[in-house]
């Protein structure tokens, strides 16, 4: 099984959607029983809550299922994840910060790097923006994830 971690900062906005997008490609490549995948905050802001109300209307706008309840990053996700994926380079940060990640086996990667628009750069936040930021945040992530796949299963 390759297990999969998205991860932003409050895990109400952009991993949900990440998280929802790949669930979604899993199930239409029937990959459920080798691929999974999970997301997650680096902070403590949202835990237990659902997601953003703007990040539910742009999944239901894409018909991207979401089902999660926010929950905070911890040093297990270094043994239980073999990909995780930050949303931007302060995420990446905040998670290179753990000591253990020196010694994680995990590929520790930008979600961005998997995009062939804007490489490395960061998935904007877009919790301080109207629903449009949510939409741009949207096709990043259709597009990231799309390529993601394609590496996990060539
Ligand atoms: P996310 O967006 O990291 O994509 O879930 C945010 C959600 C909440 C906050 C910031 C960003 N906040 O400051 O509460």
């Amino acid at each position: 099984m390759i297990r999969v971690l998205f991860v932003c900062l409050g895990n109400i906005c952009r991993s949900p959607l990440a998280e929802g997008i790949f669930q979604r490609l899993i199930e239409h490549n029937n990959l459920m029983d080798s691929i999974l995948c999970d997301s997650c905050g680096t902070s403590n802001y949202h835990i237990g809550g659902q997601p953003d109300p703007r990040t539910k209307e742009n999944a239901i706008l894409n018909g991207v299922p979401l089902n999660h309840k926010a929950r905070q990053f911890t040093v297990d996700d270094f043994n239980d994840f073999d990909y995780i994926i930050p949303m931007d380079s302060d995420n990446y940060n905040d998670i290179m910060s753990f000591p253990e990640a020196k010694f994680s086996n995990s590929v520790i990667k930008l979600m961005r790097a998997y995009d062939s628009e804007g490489k490395g750069e960061d998935v904007p936040d877009p919790y301080f923006g109207g629903s449009q930021g949510f939409q741009n945040v949207y096709t990043i992530l259709d597009r990231s994830c799309n390529v993601l796949l394609q590496e996990l299963i060539s």
